[in-house]
């Protein structure tokens, strides 16, 4: 019998030079299996200089480095964190601070179990030519900073690009530029054996429906990771942070929990390559209850490749800086406010978020 005819070959595969590395640096690979342990999250506590001065501002707490250092010692002092933390992220002043004991922040927090991370971007500058979109900046200088990083405790790195929808918005120009931004952070992390957490935000502000949020995060989605591959970057040792596909904040359009989970998870198996091990969710201004509502039904709904988590930060802690106030007094109270929403998210990336987890506990 005649064999079946061949298929024509195949062009030569790409010389391995080519490729990202297949394996990733075992300090890398140890970071991410810490950050993804089953159950637990990240916190967010990067909160830059102008940023953390408008939350406290809110509550008239005077943003000085004292205030800032002692906010900070009481998050990373909850008792027992680790159960339900995995990772946190730090801001550069924070990293170089110690608690009132002594110890390095960084060194407060693997006490706990608790990977220390940090931001490593300078904040957002308007695109030049591109009305209402915007470029992060930082690139300058990260490989000695973030070798510096390296030495003060850091094993990870987060970089925030973000992506505003408006009419004409966002254009491929300004995706394209945030894409290639985030790319050349996430290699040069990788470098310097720093695992990046990549952040393209996907703003709620506006008035858009869920379908137009979904067209275009699972946009720029697809063009961050085909830059990302372009770059050379071990998908296999970086996470991706990102916001759920939700409609804006004016939209006068409801999106109910199932279909936000419905909208985010099909954006991302259309959008994010199985070889990312994990994709960790961010809060961008909704509510605390309602964000862990949302991650429950995302992380219910599951039959995805990557691990799924949270990385809140105004999510996790907006009630326990609202009792905090400034005031040592209230710091128990505050920390219980603290692990309380720690253990509520911990439960929704398990599925088993529930009302009455919610009242159990609530310092509310
Ligand atoms: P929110 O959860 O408050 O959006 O903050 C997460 C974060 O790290 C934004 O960069």
């Amino acid at each position: 019998m005649e064999s079946p005819a061949l298929s024509p070959p195949l062009p030569p595969v790409a010389t391995p030079a080519s490729e990202s590395p297949a394996e990733a640096p075992l300090a890398m690979e140890s970071s991410v299996a810490a950050l993804l342990a089953s159950g637990k999250g990240i916190l967010a506590a990067d909160e830059s200089l102008p940023t953390i001065g408008k939350r406290f501002a809110a509550l008239n707490i005077p943003s000085t480095e004292e205030n800032r250092q002692a906010y900070r010692e009481l998050l990373f002092t909850v008792p027992a964190l680790g159960e339900f933390i995995s990772g946190t992220i730090l801001f550069d002043e924070t990293i170089r601070q110690t608690t009132g004991r002594g110890l390095s922040m960084p060194d407060c927090l693997t006490r706990q179990g608790i990977v220390p991370g940090i931001k490593v971007d300078k904040g957002t500058i308007a695109l030049p030519g591109f009305s209402g979109e915007k470029a992060t900046q930082g690139l300058d200088g990260l490989r000695e900073r973030l070798a510096v990083y390296r030495g003060l405790g850091a094993r990870f790195t987060k970089w925030r690009a973000v992506i505003a929808i408006g009419d004409g918005l966002p254009t491929a120009a300004g995706i394209e530029a945030n894409a290639q931004a985030l790319a050349l952070f996430a290699a040069l992390s990788q470098e310097a054996g720093l695992v990046p957490i990549v952040e393209p935000e996907v703003l709620m502000d506006g008035n858009h429906t869920i379908a137009r949020c979904e067209a275009v995060a699972t946009a720029t989605l697809r063009t961050v990771f085909a830059t990302l591959c372009d770059h050379r970057v071990a998908l296999e040792a970086m996470l991706l942070k990102t916001a759920m596909v939700l409609p804006g904040k004016d939209s006068p359009q409801e999106a109910g929990v199932e279909e936000v989970a419905a909208a985010t998870l099909r954006c991302l198996r259309r959008a994010v390559p199985a070889a990312v091990p994990g994709i960790v969710f961010l809060s961008g201004g909704q509510s605390e209850v309602v964000a862990t509502g949302r991650l429950n039904a995302i992380c219910r709904a599951g039959g995805v490749p990557w691990k799924l988590s949270f990385s809140f930060g105004r999510a996790l802690q907006d009630t326990a800086m609202r009792i905090w106030k400034g005031s040592p007094a209230n710091l128990a109270a505050a920390q219980a406010a603290l692990r309380h929403r720690a253990k509520c998210n911990h439960l929704a990336v398990l599925g088993q978020y529930s009302e009455q987890a919610e009242r159990e506990g609530s310092t509310r």
